[in-house]
């Protein structure tokens, strides 16, 4: 299998541990872990945990964990519900199970790369559903129409959308799983940053809960501040869960006992965690707001969920260009949008402590004043 270079996960991993405001990170303010067991009130966890054997655990993920997950939707049985390495060890299992050379797989972009780049390994022919500022970086229900055809496996989608942080309405998806099931195609949806929206009013279901062809992926790392215990998961109806499960065996056996203790330790409280984290998201969604309206060479499609935005810049350069400079001059971390193919973009996150955030953006405005 030939696979292109993750460009965002190269440009993280080259600079992100060297720079003093890292205004890169997408998760949201993780937790320490004392922060965390005295947040759910489990301080005497580790004293209990340490007499377990560390045995291979539960295959599929630990049931009190997995029941957890199951709740966080309307209509999902915990046995549909696989503990995953992360959204990244779902999204690549997905595809591993299901996407097959001359198969069509259409996906939005921009997105996290994987969610494309990964299926073209496979040998899926790759249609791109455009998501353009203009339509606020929503998918076009004319252009999806146009790209699915019989041979349509599956259509990807990224909800809340990384980087733009868009958000698709609730008819929207429904329109669009409508389209797939003329063709009986998968609706595969990212949800990683699902639970962190600016307007509590726009929730949006996940696609597995309105369409039986639906997956939905998500993630400890975004909305639930766990982002160390690396942990995720996919969710799909039974029939597909299996074929899930006969790639899965040669690629994790089952995740670590310890973390799906931890992360089953937060389920309960996984209102709780929101909260803290809708309210850290929409604290800063409004500092930026405030600092982008001053900043005249940028401007924003204000993002409506998750926890990172795509800036436009009007300066006479490439993203990278410009962050390289930002990097080296005030040691400040974007990501520029040459890694999702739009170089006059750059993606923050503004999940980040609020302090960070703030003196960050100073660092920035200070070599902007000056350019
Ligand atoms: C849209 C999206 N999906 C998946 C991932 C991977 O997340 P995880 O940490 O759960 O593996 C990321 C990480 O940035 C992401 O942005």
């Amino acid at each position: 299998m030939k696979v292109d270079e993750f460009l965002v996960e190269r440009w993280m991993n080259q600079y992100e541990h060297d720079v003093k405001y890292n205004l890169a990170e997408t998760c949201v303010d993780p937790f320490t872990l004392a922060e965390f067991l005295d947040f759910v009130g489990r301080p005497d966890f580790f004293e209990e945990f340490q007499h377990k054997q560390l045995t291979y655990g539960y295959i599929e993920g630990n049931p009190l964990l997995r029941e957890g997950i199951a709740d966080l939707y309307a209509d999902v049985n915990p046995k549909n519900v696989l503990v995953t390495g992360g959204a990244i060890e779902a999204n690549f299992n997905s595809f591993y199970s299901l996407v097959e050379p001359g198969d069509t797989v259409i996906c939005v972009a921009p997105t996290y790369q994987q969610l494309f780049s990964v299926p073209k390994g496979f040998g899926a022919n790759i249609k791109i559903l455009d998501l353009k500022p203009e339509n606020r970086w929503l998918p076009d229900l004319e252009q999806l129409k146009e790209h699915v055809d019989n041979k349509t496996k599956m259509i990807v989608l990224n909800n809340p959308n990384n980087p733009c942080g868009s958000l698709i309405d609730e008819p929207t998806l429904r329109a669009i799983c409508d389209l797939a099931e003329d063709v009986s195609a998968y609706v595969h949806s990212d949800e990683a940053y699902r639970g962190l929206y600016i307007d509590s009013k726009s929730k949006v279901p996940s696609v597995v809960d309105i369409y039986d062809k639906g997956i939905a992926v998500g993630s400890f790392s975004k909305p639930f501040s766990l982002t160390g215990l690396r942990l995720g998961w996919i969710t799909a109806n039974e029939e597909t869960v299996c074929q899930f499960m006969l790639r899965r065996d040669y690629t994790t056996i089952s995740k670590s006992m310890l973390d799906e203790a931890l992360a089953a330790e937060a389920m309960p409280h996984i209102e709780k965690i929101l909260e803290r984290n809708n309210k850290i998201v929409r604290e800063n969604w409004k500092m930026l707001d405030d600092w982008i309206s001053k900043e005249p060479l940028l401007d924003w499609i204000r993002p409506t969920a998750g926890s990172v935005a795509f800036i436009e810049h009007h300066i006479d350069m490439k993203a990278s260009e410009l962050c390289l400079k930002l990097i080296k001059e005030k040691s400040t971390f974007l990501v520029p949008g040459n890694c999702f193919n739009h170089s006059q973009y750059l993606r923050i996150g503004y999940g980040n402590n609020k302090k960070l955030l703030s003196d960050g953006l100073e660092q920035v405005s200070d070599y902007l004043e000056n350019i």
